[in-house]
């Protein structure tokens, strides 16, 4: 018999649906976007290539039939703009809402708009998916929203003080969410993704995740950089846990799910220093010449947690998650990824 996941996928392409994906440019929303699409669902993308790629959509449109990206329809647009939210909100059952600014490092820079965008542009979404009576409103909220508070693992009701704007922004989302639960009965469940890492996130910028841009120095034989001494520890997740646990958000049927927030993790705890050596030897592979290359490593870096660990027995419980892939297993996909393109 297959799993509880199982199910819904075969579910799901039975009878289609129509989905609303916000940040389909990005890295996490374009491989919704090709999840979605692989299983014959129609599906609207929402974005404004602030930080995503119209190579990400391409990449997607490759990996798809012809007739399944037929059952795309791309809105380039500004959720700081109402309007733009309403018409892409027509007629969708459910939203995936990813868009923002992420990186917390931006946010301190420019704290403005990453309000418009994380806030202003939140709040457009969520009328525009009230009122267009989308049953169900999942959202990318943040494990940063746990700021100071010491305890590790992370549970989801014990928060401490937001450590930057851009936790500000997150955990203001979870706000609005509940409230509109609330006030309207909009159906909403928040995801407090932890560093997520996969295919078509970007290596590029100044904001760049410290996975792809690790994987992009050392492909070019760079050195890497490490902010602090290398033992500052993250659950680092694969984004097809992500994916999975979108898809079980936006479907589950248990109304105790409903209207909650919830770890994505995979429930690990690697160093900066163990993920630093995990993908240099992967890459030695390929390229030998760094095969003993060490990180250079600078002064900690305003607004980073010391640690990071989700307790994903939550999202286990009541959402039947079940993380299909630990971070070497996502290192062994993500990397032949990188090194193809
Ligand atoms: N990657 C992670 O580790 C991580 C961790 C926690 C939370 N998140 C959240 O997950 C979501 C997706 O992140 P990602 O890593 O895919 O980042 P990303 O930058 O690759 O994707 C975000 C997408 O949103 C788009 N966008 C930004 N502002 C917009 C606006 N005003 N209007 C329309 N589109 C806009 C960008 O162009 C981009 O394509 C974000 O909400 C982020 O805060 C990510």
């Amino acid at each position: 018999m297959g799993s509880y996941y199982e199910q819904v996928q075969s579910d799901l392409i039975k009878e289609p649906k129509r989905w609303l994906v916000t940040g389909a440019a990005g890295f996490i929303g374009s491989n919704l976007l090709e999840f979605l699409l692989r299983f014959n669902q129609n599906v609207v993308g929402l974005d404004n290539f602030a930080t995503g790629h119209r190579y990400n959509l391409e990449d997607v449109r490759k990996s798809v039939s012809e007739a399944q990206w037929g059952n795309f329809h791309f809105i380039e647009g500004d959720i700081t703009d109402l309007d733009v939210c309403r018409s892409a909100c027509e007629e969708v059952d459910y939203v995936l809402h990813q868009a923002a600014l992420g990186s917390v490092p931006r946010s301190i820079e420019d704290p403005i708009n990453t309000n418009r965008s994380n806030i202003v542009g939140f709040l457009n979404m969520l009328i525009a998916a009230r009122d267009a009576g989308a049953k169900r409103f999942v959202y990318a909220a943040s494990s940063s929203t746990y700021g100071d508070h010491p305890a590790l693992p992370k549970v989801e009701d014990q928060i401490g003080e937001p450590l930057s704007p851009y936790a500000v922004t997150k955990y203001v989302n979870e706000l609005y969410a509940k409230v509109f639960g609330r006030v309207y009965g909009t159906p909403t469940i928040g995801l407090r993704y932890f560093n997520v890492f996969g295919p078509r996130q970007d290596p590029n910028g100044a904001y760049a995740a410290v996975i792809p841009r690790w994987i992009g120095s050392l492909l070019n034989g760079e050195r890497c950089t490490i902010n602090g001494d290398g033992e500052t520890s993250r659950d680092f997740c694969y984004v097809v846990n992500v994916v999975q646990a979108n898809l079980l958000a936006a479907l589950t049927e248990n109304k105790e799910a409903i209207n909650q927030v919830y770890n994505v993790g995979y429930g690990g705890r690697t160093t900066l220093n163990q993920l630093y050596r995990m993908i240099r030897d992967r890459i030695a592979g390929e390229r030998p010449a760094i095969a003993s290359l060490e990180p250079d490593y600078l002064d900690f870096r305003a607004g980073d947690v010391r640690h990071s660990q989700a307790d994903i027995g939550k999202a286990k419980r009541l959402l039947q998650y079940q993380p299909t892939h630990s971070v070497v297993e996502g290192m062994n996909e993500a990397i032949p990824w990188y090194l193809s393109r």
